[in-house]
């Protein structure tokens, strides 16, 4: 389609909400009243009516040492209580919890009943290995039942979890784990990719044995996923169907207080050191049930809802996990890709399993539209009523595609703006209550305040006109900060524009019509495939090999991914070009560094790099030469020529 066809196209379409729909909708007009009236009461009330209290709070925000939030002071609660035994207790024993479709073929299905018995033997089992209310434990796993089950019975002891991506490295897995100061690893012996498998528990014996720091690790325990041969010390290694199993299936969940620390995840923030970002109980829980209930409306008792993402990011904490938990849902759990064994894989699974929500990523939906929307015609998907979107932009074409070829015409699509840092989703439409508008998340949702500053901090609303995203008040799913660093935390979030504006790092716009439109980071973080990476960590990857001597990376558009890594590299004076062999060397050093969702598309060697007089590198030229454009400004440069000679002088290589 055509720009102009395709903005034609969306001006014929009626996206004001179904009245069928309106009518059994989770998400009401009246909440953006009632959030508006009184901002505390009602995160009170969503508070006490989603979420069961071992003691009622007192206070309903502390905000007097802000930047740091207290949610719900005085409260307890114990979230895996609020996610399993609750529902149990209310007589849904019997409803499914979870769907899983192992990549294989394989296929469990958990009940709350079933899931309550798990997760307590997971808890008593990680307390033998001498984890306590406290500690934290590491997960480096696949989308596996287990990993679940691991993150419930740290929240029921009370001990908060890390999750760390399967995808990264032992050298990234190294670094979480030591700044989190991990007692215990929970891993598999492998993971399944495209029908094969891949190892995982080597990186964690290799992160364990780094160098000559001491490790925080005493014990891993270790589920068999892939038979694949594991190193073995007997000392620290415990296999999970030696412990679990076991175990009693009964298990006292202890009330934690409200601001309980319940997870750390690491995040890519604009120097190379990752951000521990922490949240804690009571408030997390809260703004997760509550957005999940209202945004992708799930209803429990009938909906088959499916959010695509990986445990490891914080979408999957927040949407498989807590959120629909919380609420007493029925999902399906995935383990692998989405052309294994065939590109119609997802929708096989809408089809057997009757999914009626979806959520997943644009990154994953472009990638559809390129292999053909013939491959989920083949497919009933008359169940799916709501499409959710999270990550990054998505651009109108991918939505009416979404719209067209998995909601059949008429499901509305949530496009949900949130961060690792804010918990839980902030900015997106309320299906059967919104007026859709394809390419913007739109607006805050009830209890949400968000505004766009100009360079001078100062709020504006003209539309067209592009600024900064900042919240404007507290949310009881914020960070409460960066593990162990709580200055970092301050200077990230709470200076750039002052300390009453949280400054998210996304530009953003109005359009004419009050709509949010949002324009990606502005800082030096990228986004690929939905997967925050930060430009200095990649860098510094490089130039720990040992021909690099300088090296600068840049996000550059990509079609499919969104932003795909673009790096420029100065050899050091006595290594020698090799050219494409170099090329692929230093492609396959930063995956295995970082892990290979960081592998540059592109690796070009220059003979220099743009800089500025204070020795800044100015990546927006790089950029420019990235995406094939012309040159902008290079005024700025300490040496103007720099930029004719990186065209010239370029050996480039590109990706398999
Ligand atoms: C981007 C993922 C536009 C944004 C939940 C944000 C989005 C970063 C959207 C956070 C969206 C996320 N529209 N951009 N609907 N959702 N982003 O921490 O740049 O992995 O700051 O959290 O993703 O990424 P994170």
């Amino acid at each position: 389609m055509t720009d102009d066809s395709l903005s034609s196209h969306l001006h014929e379409m009626d996206l004001s909400p179904d009245s069928a729909f309106t009518a059994q909708a989770n998400g009401t007009a009246d909440l953006y009243d009632a959030a508006a009236a009184d901002h505390e009461a009602f995160w009170a009330e969503q508070a006490r009516s989603r979420i069961s209290w071992a003691t009622d709070f007192e206070r309903t925000l502390d905000w007097d040492d802000a930047p740091f939030a207290k949610w719900f002071v005085g409260g307890s609660l114990n979230v895996a209580h609020n996610c399993v035994d609750r529902h149990v207790e209310a007589g849904n024993g019997d409803r499914v919890a979870i769907h899983f479709e192992g990549e294989g073929g394989d296929t469990r299905t958990i009940t709350y009943a079933d899931l309550q018995k798990e997760v307590s033997k997971a808890a008593n089992a990680l307390e033998s290995l001498g984890v306590e209310t406290g500690d934290r434990v590491a997960v480096y796993m696949p989308m596996i039942p287990e990993t679940v089950f691991t993150m419930l019975a740290c929240a029921r002891i009370g001990a908060p979890h890390s999750v760390i991506f399967g995808g990264f490295s032992a050298e990234a897995l190294h670094t979480r784990i030591a700044d989190a100061e991990a007692k215990v690893v929970v891993t598999t012996d492998g993971q399944w990719r495209r029908g094969k498998p891949a190892p995982l528990k080597a990186a964690v014996d290799a992160a364990i044995h780094h160098g000559d720091d001491e490790s925080p690790v005493e014990k891993v325990l270790v589920v068999k996923r892939t038979d694949t041969d594991v190193e073995w010390d007997d000392s620290r290694d415990v296999w999970w169907h030696d412990l679990v199993p076991g175990q009693p299936d009964t298990h006292e969940a202890q009330p934690m207080d409200s601001e309980h620390p319940l997870f750390i995840l690491y995040t890519s923030g604009t120097t190379g050191k990752p951000k521990g970002i922490f949240h804690t109980t009571g408030g997390y829980l809260t703004q997760a049930a509550y957005t999940n209930a209202v945004v992708h409306d799930v209803h429990p008792e009938t909906d088959v809802y499916w959010c695509t993402a990986d445990v490891g990011w914080v979408t999957g904490h927040s949407y498989i996990v807590y959120g629909p938990l919380a609420n007493g849902a029925t999902q399906v759990l995935y383990e692998g890709t989405p052309d294994t064994p065939h590109q119609g894989r997802w929708w096989e699974i809408v089809e057997k399993y009757k999914v009626s929500i979806l959520y997943t990523a644009p990154t994953a939906i472009r990638t559809f539209m390129k292999w053909g929307a013939d491959i989920p015609a083949k497919f009933d998907m008359s169940s799916i009523r709501v499409l959710g979107s999270v990550g990054e932009p998505i651009n109108p074409e991918a939505w009416l595609w979404y719209r067209k070829h998995v909601g059949g015409d008429k499901a509305p699509i949530v496009d949900t703006w949130w961060q690792t840092e804010t918990g839980a989703i902030m900015i997106s439409p309320l299906p059967g209550v919104t007026t859709l508008e394809p390419g913007s998340a739109q607006k805050p949702i009830p209890g949400i305040s968000a505004e766009i500053l100009d360079d001078d901090g100062n709020p504006f609303t003209e539309p067209e006109k592009v600024g900064y995203l900042v919240l404007t008040k507290p949310w009881p799913s914020m960070l409460r900060g960066i593990w162990g660093d709580p200055e970092r935390y301050k200077e990230t979030y709470w200076s750039r524009f002052g300390p009453k504006y949280y400054f998210a790092g996304d530009g953003a716009k109005y359009d004419e019509k009050g709509n949010i439109w949002l324009l990606g980071r502005v800082d030096d973080v990228m986004n690929v495939s939905g997967h925050r990476l930060s430009t200095a960590e990649i860098e510094s990857a490089l130039v720990s090999h040992p021909s690099v001597a300088e090296a600068a990376v840049v996000g550059a558009a990509d079609e499919t991914t969104g932003q795909a890594v673009c790096a420029f590299v100065i050899l050091r004076g006595d290594a020698v070009d090799n050219g494409e062999e170099t090329v692929q060397e230093l492609r396959n050093h930063v995956a295995k560094e970082i892990g290979p969702i960081a592998k540059p598309r592109q690796v070009m060697i220059v003979p220099e790099l743009p800089k500025t007089r204070s020795g800044k590198i100015m990546r927006r030229l790089l950029k420019d030469v990235a995406e094939n454009r012309e040159v902008g400004d290079v005024t700025t440069l300490a040496d103007s020529s720099v930029m004719s000679l990186i065209k010239e002088g370029m050996s480039s290589g590109s990706s398999d």
